[in-house]
């Protein structure tokens, strides 16, 4: 993979006029949406473009598009599961005390813990909380971008700031986009490591950037591929919660655990900013998938197994385009951006017809194609797609 991490801070597109400058969303999701291709969750229960078609055709699907677990949630949280559906017919039940287990889990106090379906609805209710009055969110593009669509469905907008030139976030311009609109930012959003490029903002640039904005600017860092992480320059933002700091931290079970289907996540922040987020919750999270996350959190070997079988299969794969020459941005994640040097859109759609499911655009990233990685016979029909559209 072709790892140029030290060249110069040239952004990736655009420049700091615009960085700065107040935009509003461009609709190109939204117009990927229309085209029948969902982002990873931006419709949970459809999930994929596959998903509104007969059964038969979604299970015969490559499905490298949503960075899902191929292999699913191990045995111990599907035994936990089943023995969880004797409350189905309930409304009050015990719930395993899953907000217990993850408070211990990070060492926290029950009262900093939110349950959400799936880190998305976190993330939504953070926009609820804080775009009130004409606040905006901060953050990098292309990254996660649920956050700023839910900011334009709520008639806010996104202040974007475009990736350096190696696809790093940009914390310097960040922070300076933060202080020169201070009175309209509602929050900062980073999500760590990025979606889609797969990288990670380095702890010391962290710290950085939360020394350098003003102290009560809220701070939404989303870790829902923290699991995969091997740099040792990164690390989670949960003690930042522990100093007091009005920052957020989401993470989710869909990635490690396997469990997207069954919609839970949770959010680590303070207990003031619990209490803010908590009216807005929907409380749609049920029963089945509460014990389950009890017993995935428990089980760290099956975390471990899964972090390793997508480590090897991104590295076979990236290795084997390599060999091809192409080169990806390399991955902290269980997906990767690879740079096809032809327009995505039409590769995407071929990929479709050759029963393999790839990653929507990223613009402005419009010639990278975002791999999820599956099992090694879906990333073998990858290749074998892949050859075929490359002609190489
Ligand atoms: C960066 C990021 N955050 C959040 C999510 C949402 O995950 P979920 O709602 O399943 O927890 C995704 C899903 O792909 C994601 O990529």
């Amino acid at each position: 993979m072709s790892a140029n991490r030290t060249v110069s801070r040239r952004r990736f597109v655009g420049g700091l006029t615009t960085t700065l400058g107040s935009i509003s969303l461009a609709s190109d999701s939204a117009l990927w949406a229309q085209r029948g291709v969902a982002t990873e969750t931006a419709a949970p229960t459809t999930g994929s473009p596959a998903a509104n078609g007969p059964t038969d055709e979604y299970d015969s699907f490559a499905k490298l598009a949503g960075n899902e677990n191929p292999w699913g949630p191990p045995d111990s949280v599907v035994q936990a599961m089943q023995g969880a559906f004797k409350y189905a017919n309930r409304y009050g039940y015990p719930d395993g005390a899953i907000v217990n287990a993850i408070a211990q889990h990070h060492g926290v106090k029950p009262e900093s813990i939110l349950l959400g379906a799936g880190s998305s609805e976190l993330l939504n209710v953070v926009g609820l909380t804080f775009l009130q009055d004409g606040k905006k969110v901060v953050g990098v593009d292309p990254t996660y971008v649920s956050v700023y669509q839910h900011a334009t469905s709520l008639k806010s907008a996104a202040i974007r700031v475009p990736l350096l030139s190696d696809y790093r976030q940009d914390i310097p311009a960040l922070i300076q986009a933060i202080r020169r609109n201070h009175r309209e930012v509602g929050f900062l959003f980073f999500c760590n490591p990025n979606n889609p490029t797969g990288l990670v903002v380095p702890k010391q640039e962290v710290r950085q950037l939360l020394d350098a904005i003003p102290e009560d600017v809220p701070v939404l860092i989303d870790e829902a591929y923290h699991h995969f992480v091997d740099d040792p320059a990164y690390a989670t933002s949960v003690p930042y919660v522990l100093e007091g700091r009005p920052v957020i931290i989401t993470r989710t079970f869909s990635k490690i655990s396997g469990l997207a289907g069954m919609r839970l996540g949770y959010a680590v922040t303070t207990p003031e900013l619990v209490q803010r987020m908590r009216p807005l919750m929907t409380g749609s999270i049920n029963a089945v998938v509460k014990w389950g996350g009890v017993a995935a959190l428990k089980d760290s070997a099956a975390q471990e197994r899964v972090k390793r079988m997508t480590m090897v299969q991104r590295l076979k794969t990236t290795k084997q385009l390599l060999s091809l020459g192409y080169s990806a941005i390399p991955s902290e994640c269980n997906f990767f951006m690879l740079h096809i040097r032809r327009p995505v859109v039409p590769v995407i759609e071929e990929f479709r017809s050759k029963g393999v499911l790839v990653g929507r655009p990223f613009p402005p990233m419009l010639e990278h194609l975002r791999v999820s990685i599956g099992t090694e016979e879906e990333m073998r029909r990858f290749m074998v797609a892949f050859k075929e559209i490359m002609a190489v």
